[in-house]
């Protein structure tokens, strides 16, 4: 007898075992609320999981021989029918889930079993509720094809007694079959009592945070920050998801960041830099309203590359650094203006004068893992720098550009 290939029977089951599992915890979500948000990360980790394997699987059915239908007439088109019927829901349970977490109003982060960071799909958020309602009905129409399909190997077995079951067991052994067809119910329960496992671990507490099953280290990334008392309003009034927060990460800057400055005098620019300065980042790039953002530059350590100019940067015409040694800038709450962009208003503290200022940014990279590039301009005079003769040809305004590498940490 003709059957699947091994590479087939492998992940018919094993996807068939994890959609029960997936099934299962997925109706767990909703009753869990805020306080699944462990099981969150492990419902989208198991999705994009199955959606890898359902992928591989195709493949698998274009490139590996497969046995020729068993049945002709409408038997034979209701059992394509089904598959077919079962390709799709296995590409669009996961599709559709991956589409609603993207577009929903809070970003939370996706950790793939607390180590890969799966990128939110750029879709508009006003297609939110489609997907959201595609993700739960399509949930109930897998369920009915798998009963069709079930019935239809059941027929089979059973009543037509023509052993086409074996094409897909490997082995043909009995016991395996038995073994693996427990499987997939086994992957329903277990879905079921690790959601009930995480209810019942998650103590009744007054905010989102302190309800959350404590997460392990290596997912924490995926917390996002929203204030307690949005949080609190978001569990009540959204329907969407919401899933608990943690503290924002601490970030340190990595060797090899800069901070430039650049200037126009009398037509030419000049441009140099800082070679000493330190900054103290704690935000959570997806929630930047609770971002504190702290840089401390030494500014004895600004240099041009005129050797005249460079003697001169020191002095009280210039940065005046015997009296201030350090320019402080401080923000809090930045405010992001596109995906990945920030304007943060805060004060900057130089030569003695603190005065408004607003900075510029944006990240590359994601998760832990970031990369800061930004622009501020910075009106000299507010600060008296460049308040003697020789700078009566220096553009009032200096522009500052930054560069650097952070990695982030969970506190
Ligand atoms: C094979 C794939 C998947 C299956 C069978 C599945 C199944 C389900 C089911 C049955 C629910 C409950 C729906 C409801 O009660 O309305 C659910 C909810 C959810 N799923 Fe999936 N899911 C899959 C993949 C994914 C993926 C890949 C993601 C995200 C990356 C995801 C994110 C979610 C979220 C956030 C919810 C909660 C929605 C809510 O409570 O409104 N799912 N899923
Ligand atoms: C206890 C559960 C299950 C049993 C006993 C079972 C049994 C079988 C058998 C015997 C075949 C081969 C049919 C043939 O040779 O014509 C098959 C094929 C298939 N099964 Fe299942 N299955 C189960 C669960 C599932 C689940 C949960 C899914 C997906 C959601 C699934 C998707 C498929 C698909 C798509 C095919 C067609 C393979 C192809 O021709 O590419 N099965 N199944």
């Amino acid at each position: 007898m003709q059957t699947y290939s091994r590479t087939a029977m492998f992940l018919h089951w094993t996807i068939a075992i994890a959609l029960a599992f997936q099934l299962a915890v997925g109706w767990s979500l909703e009753s869990l609320g805020a306080k699944g948000f462990a099981l969150y990360q492990l419902h989208k980790s198991v999705g994009i999981l199955i959606l890898t394997l359902t992928l591989l699987r195709v493949l698998t059915r274009i490139y590996k021989p497969r046995p020729l239908a068993s049945e002709g007439g409408w038997e034979g088109a209701l059992a394509k029918a089904v598959h077919a019927g079962l390709y799709g829901f296995m590409l669009l349970a996961p599709l559709t889930g991956w589409a609603m977490v993207s577009t929903d109003k809070i970003k939370i982060p996706t950790l793939l079993f607390g180590a890969i960071p799966l990128p939110h799909l750029p879709l508009p958020q006003g297609a939110n509720a489609f997907f959201d309602g595609s993700h739960g009905l399509l949930a109930w129409i897998g369920l009915a094809l798998f009963v069709l399909h079930v019935a239809g190997a059941v027929r089979h077995h059973l009543l037509l007694r023509d052993g086409l079951v074996w094409r897909m067991v490997p082995g043909r052994s009995r016991a395996v079959m038995i073994a693996l067809i427990v499987l997939v119910p086994t992957g329903f329960v277990a879905g079921g009592l690790l959601a009930r496992q995480a209810m019942s671990s998650a103590a009744p507490a007054k905010t989102p945070e302190a309800a959350e099953p404590a997460p392990p280290e290596n997912v924490a990334v995926a917390n996002a920050v929203v204030p307690a008392a949005e949080n609190a309003t978001a569990v009540e009034n959204v329907v969407e998801v919401v899933e608990p927060v943690g503290p924002p990460p601490v970030w340190t800057v990595q060797p090899g960041g800069r901070i430039g400055f650049s200037v126009d005098n009398g037509g030419y620019a000049v441009t140099g830099g800082f070679s000493r300065w330190t900054a103290n980042i704690v935000m959570d790039p997806d929630h930047p309203e609770t971002a504190d953002i702290r840089v401390e530059i030494d500014v004895s350590s600004a240099s041009v590359s005129d050797p005249t100019q460079n003697e001169m940067l020191p002095g009280d015409e210039f940065f005046g650094v015997a009296a201030h040694p350090r320019a402080i800038f401080t923000a809090k709450s930045p405010k992001a203006t596109g995906p990945n962009s920030y304007t943060a208003r805060g004060r900057l503290t130089l030569k003695g004068v603190t005065a408004p200022q607003s900075i510029r940014f944006t990240l590359k990279g994601s998760g832990l893992k970031r990369n800061v590039t930004g622009t501020a301009a910075i009106a000299r005079k507010t600060f008296g720098v460049g308040n003697g003769e020789s700078s009566t040809g220096i553009d009032s305004s200096v522009a500052v550009t930054f560069t650097f590498d952070a990695v982030g940490k969970q506190p």
